[in-house]
């Protein structure tokens, strides 16, 4: 798979797990291929396995709120899932449907290449720092094998409760911080500079002998 084309053509037509028996549409996510944020989410919900795409129910609405509260748009950004097909009645996906899915996953994160990670939720939260929990890491910006991963909450889970949301939304306020901390850490590569013309070298240095 060396496109997001061909790896969203893969997932498609992926049986590679029992989910794809339940699925109206996979949803091999989304967004500009250069993109400097990845959200990764857990799973398509009722709405995205109707639509293809990634966060487009309630908890995308939300997740669209929080990324204009920092002055972001989806379309700026890759939207991502642990796995690319619905679960039945919105379970979290199981392990091996995690494991057989992650070939993906992973190779969106290689090609996309973002600056900096947001995992949304327990489940991606694992797939860079296992065991941990997430009331102790979210809102904080981490390093994972050369990777910057900034863990928040699920949008779902805070939709419906005050204390959650309030969390989240304060989270979210720290992105474009942990984005610039990001940033610096691996600079851009550096552009070569452009050639100094002709007449504006140095003359060259006669020789006597
Ligand atoms: N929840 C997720 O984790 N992903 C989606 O795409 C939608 C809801």
């Amino acid at each position: 798979m060396n496109s997001l084309e061909e790896i969203a053509q893969a997932v498609l037509s992926c049986t590679a797990c029992p989910l794809h028996q339940g699925r109206t549409r996979a949803v091999p996510g989304e967004g500009p291929a250069n993109a400097e944020l990845m959200f990764i989410g857990e799973g398509p919900g009722f709405q995205e396995d109707r639509q293809g795409r990634p966060f487009v129910g309630p908890a995308g609405q939300f997740l669209e709120g929080l990324l204009s509260s920092i002055g972001m748009t989806r379309d700026q950004v890759f939207i991502a899932n642990m796995v690319k097909c619905r679960p039945p009645n919105n379970r979290e996906p199981l392990p091996a449907e995690v494991a057989e899915c992650s070939r993906y996953l992973e190779r969106q994160i290689q090609l996309v290449n973002p600056r900096l990670i947001i995992t949304l939720g327990r489940i991606s939260l694992a797939r860079f720092f296992p065991g941990e929990s997430i009331s102790r890491v979210r809102g904080k910006l981490r390093e994972k094998d050369g990777r910057d991963v900034y863990p928040v909450m699920h949008p779902a889970a805070a939709l419906h409760r005050q204390e959650l949301r309030s969390a989240i939304i304060q989270d979210f306020q720290g992105i474009p911080a942990a984005l610039e901390q990001a940033r610096q850490r691996s600079p851009a590569p550096q552009v070569a500079p452009p050639p100094v013309p002709e007449d504006e070298k140095p003359p060259e240095q006669l020789s006597l002998f």
